[in-house]
């Protein structure tokens, strides 16, 4: 999915965690511009419950955000990556209208997915591609709560004018049973980012 970003973009990730798979997306995507948004602090468990991302046994927050911009250091200090210790909501909120793609990965319960696939909507550009990881709905089997799927697909029936462009496996450091999911606008031009995006994709689709 990220090979089929155009390179050049502005785009964003919301859901850092140690810069990781920042660095893939990238190397892989090649934007122009990319925005790492994270609140990178600990929350309530009633908050949010991801064993994977869990203070108690990954190590301080502060120590993701050191990791992520080691592993970032030279395109920080071009200013190719901007670095957001925010809230989610209120960093896209802050970026409305200024992005290419969103690739979204924060809290997966059903009211933060949707909030955040909302105002991620309004940060795009044009016709922009909304993608995320985590389709899927789970609770439990040392993964959280995880109920992105659902909340994907509320947010799909509230806003008929996007549709489901793909569903792949995410590439390492994930494994192959979380998929990936992109959005683009039905209405999207071909020469528009989401328009580039799909023709991508249909083309890597095994024939
Ligand atoms: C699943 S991890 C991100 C994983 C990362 N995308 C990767 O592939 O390695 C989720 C991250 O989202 C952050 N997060 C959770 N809820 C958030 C919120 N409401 N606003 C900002 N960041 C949040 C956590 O601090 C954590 O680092």
């Amino acid at each position: 999915m990220m090979a089929c970003l155009p390179p050049g973009c502005v785009g964003a990730e919301v859901g850092v965690f140690k810069g990781v798979f920042s660095r893939r997306l990238y190397d892989i995507a090649r934007p122009e511009t990319l925005y790492l948004i994270d609140a990178w602090d600990r929350f309530p468990r009633s908050m949010y419950d991801d064993p994977t991302c869990d203070p108690d046994s990954q190590g301080d927050p502060v120590g993701w955000l050191n990791n992520t911009m080691h592993l970032m250091a030279p395109e920080i200090a071009s200013g190719r990556v901007r670095i957001a210790r925010s809230g989610s909501v209120p960093a896209l909120a802050t970026l409305r209208g200024q992005l290419d793609w969103v690739y979204i990965d924060a809290n997966h319960r059903f009211g933060m997915v949707v909030a955040d696939y909302e105002y991620a909507s309004h940060a795009l550009r044009g016709y922009g591609v909304l993608a995320g990881h985590d389709y899927i709905d789970c609770v439990g089997q040392g993964r959280g709560t995880m109920q992105g799927r659902m909340a994907i697909d509320a947010w799909l029936a509230a806003n008929p004018l996007w549709e489901r462009c793909a569903i792949v496996d995410t590439t390492y450091p994930h494994p192959p049973e979380l998929p990936s999911v992109a959005l683009i606008r039905r209405d999207a031009p071909a020469d528009s980012v989401a328009g580039r995006f799909r023709a991508a994709v249909a083309e890597r689709k095994p024939r």
